[in-house]
C-alpha cells in the first residue's frame, strides 16, 4: 500500500512522519510519536477517550486518518501540561476535586474541558454537561468530573486568566 508523508504540529512541535492511509490519528500519535496519554477505547467515535484538539476543536483521533492531520495543529492531553512537564491548572483541578478513578476517560475528559474553558471562562452545570456529553466515564458518576472542571474555571477567574 502507498505511504504518505504528513507534517503536523503536535503540542507546538512539528512532526513528521510516512503513513499507510488507513492509519488512524489515534494510532499516528501512540504507536509513532510515542504519545500515549490519548487512550484507545471503542475506536469506533462512542466512548470519547481518544479526544484531542485539530485545530482547536475536539474531534475523536479514531475517526481522523493521519493523513487528514496534515498540515494541523494536534493538541493531545500532554499538551495540557506546564512547560515543565508538570501537570497544568486543568489537571490540578481534577486531581484536587477527585474528577478520576481508573483514569481512563481522563484524558478524554480533560481535553474536552480545555475546548469548554477556552471560549467559555464561566460555565454552566449545563454548558459541563453539554460539552463533555460526549465522553464516557464508567466510574465516577460524572458529579466529581463537573466538580473539577467548576473549579478549574473558578480558580482561572481567581487568577484573571
Ligand atoms: S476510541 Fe475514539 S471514540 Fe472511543
Ligand atoms: S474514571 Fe474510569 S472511566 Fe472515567
Amino acid at each position: 500500500m502507498n505511504r504518505h508523508d504528513i507534517a503536523l504540529t503536535v503540542n507546538g512541535k512539528t512532526v513528521t512522519g510516512t503513513v499507510e492511509p488507513r492509519m488512524s490519528l489515534l494510532d499516528f500519535l501512540r504507536s509513532e510519536i510515542g504519545l500515549t496519554g490519548t487512550h484507545m477505547g471503542c475506536e469506533h467515535g462512542v466512548c470519547g477517550a481518544c479526544s484531542v484538539l485539530l485545530d482547536e476543536v475536539p474531534v475523536r483521533s479514531c475517526l481522523i486518518l493521519a493523513v487528514q492531520a496534515h498540515n494541523h495543529n494536534i493538541t493531545t492531553v500532554e499538551g495540557l501540561c506546564n512547560e515543565d512537564g508538570s501537570t497544568g491548572d486543568l489537571q490540578d483541578a481534577f486531581r484536587d476535586a477527585h474528577g478520576m478513578q481508573c483514569g481512563y476517560c481522563t484524558p478524554g475528559m480533560l481535553i474536552s474541558a480545555h475546548a469548554l474553558l477556552e471560549k467559555n471562562s464561566n460555565p454552566s452545570v449545563d454548558d459541563i454537561k453539554e460539552a463533555i456529553g460526549g465522553n464516557l466515564c464508567r466510574c465516577t458518576g460524572y458529579v466529581q468530573i463537573i466538580e473539577a472542571i467548576q473549579l478549574a474555571a473558578s480558580r482561572k477567574m481567581e487568577a484573571g486568566q
